[in-house]
């Protein structure tokens, strides 16, 4: 009888500690993320690290512990070049470890983190090599979120062309990670949402579609066209900027707080 009630008490545990797990859990309903088994919509605001190859100072548990604190953000995206000075492509151990210590961090302070794969270009074998051992390493965190390409310049025209790169990587993730959430770039520098919105991937969930905004460049119009589109898909903006899309320029920051009003 008493052996019994430890196997109780024991399955309890147990059970407890998955409904733990999943209580962080974000899923994709309808047009929003929500968190956990219900149904309850979560709003992930925070800050965008930049290029680790450039701005690897950044990438460490003070600065994710400082931007948790006094910030008070709940993701934080770690941008790990590919191509240019010291990116993955020529030092693969430093992206790693810079990408592994914003993950823990971000993990140990209840943080969602979305893992940057920095680039332009599709590098389809690069990026499988890439994702493969993110997932493998961390697919049983529910902080996890997998960004699959920065955004497509104009070598990547086509819709077509980043639905087929986007599914070849969802498969190859969700053969390790079944349920954590993927961002699926979209045309011209994750501006022209309603391409994807026309023709969605179907073959998985807990998908969401980037947009990227910087407001002194990309006109308001690209509001609408991101209504539209939400008719139909997830959006999430991983880089909106109150300036040039190149970084210079003055700050706009009536338009800024629309963006993000409407986001
Ligand atoms: C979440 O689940 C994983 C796998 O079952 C386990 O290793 C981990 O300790 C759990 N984390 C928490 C915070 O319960
Ligand atoms: C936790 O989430 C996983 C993945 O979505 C699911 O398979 C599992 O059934 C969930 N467990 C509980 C206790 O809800
Ligand atoms: C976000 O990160 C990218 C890549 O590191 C950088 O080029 C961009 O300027 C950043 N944008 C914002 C809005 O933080």
């Amino acid at each position: 009888m008493r052996k019994a009630m430890f196997v109780g008490l024991f399955l309890i545990a147990l059970v407890h500690m998955e409904l733990e797990n999943n209580s962080t859990r974000l899923r994709v309903k309808g047009n929003k993320i929500v968190v956990g088994n219900s149904d309850k919509g979560l709003r992930l605001r925070g800050v965008n690290l930049s290029w680790n190859n450039w701005w690897h100072q950044f990438y460490n548990a003070d600065t994710v512990r400082h931007l948790k604190n006094d910030f008070h953000v709940n993701v934080i995206r770690a941008a790990i070049g590919v191509e240019q000075d010291g990116g993955w492509e020529s030092n693969k151990q430093r992206s790693y470890d810079d990408l592994y210590a914003v993950i823990d961090a971000c993990i140990a302070n209840n943080v969602y983190v979305i893992v940057d794969w920095q680039t332009f270009s599709i590098k389809l074998s690069e990026a499988t090599e890439f994702f493969t051992n993110v997932a493998n390493k961390y697919h049983s965190s529910s902080y996890i979120i997998y960004d699959l390409l920065n955004e497509p310049d104009s070598s990547v025209p086509s819709w077509s062309a980043i639905k087929s790169y986007a599914e070849s990587l969802i498969k190859t993730i969700r053969a390790i990670d079944s349920s954590n959430l993927i961002i699926v770039p979209t045309p011209n520098w994750d501006q022209y949402v309603k391409q994807a919105a026309a023709d969605p991937i179907t073959s998985d969930s807990n998908l969401i579609y980037s947009i990227h905004i910087y407001v002194g460049t990309h006109p308001m119009s690209y509001m609408d066209d991101a209504r539209e589109a939400l008719k139909t898909i997830p959006l999430i903006g991983g880089e909106i900027g109150a300036m040039n899309a190149d970084g210079d320029g003055a700050l706009d920051v009536s338009k800024f707080n629309q963006w993000i009003d409407f986001l």
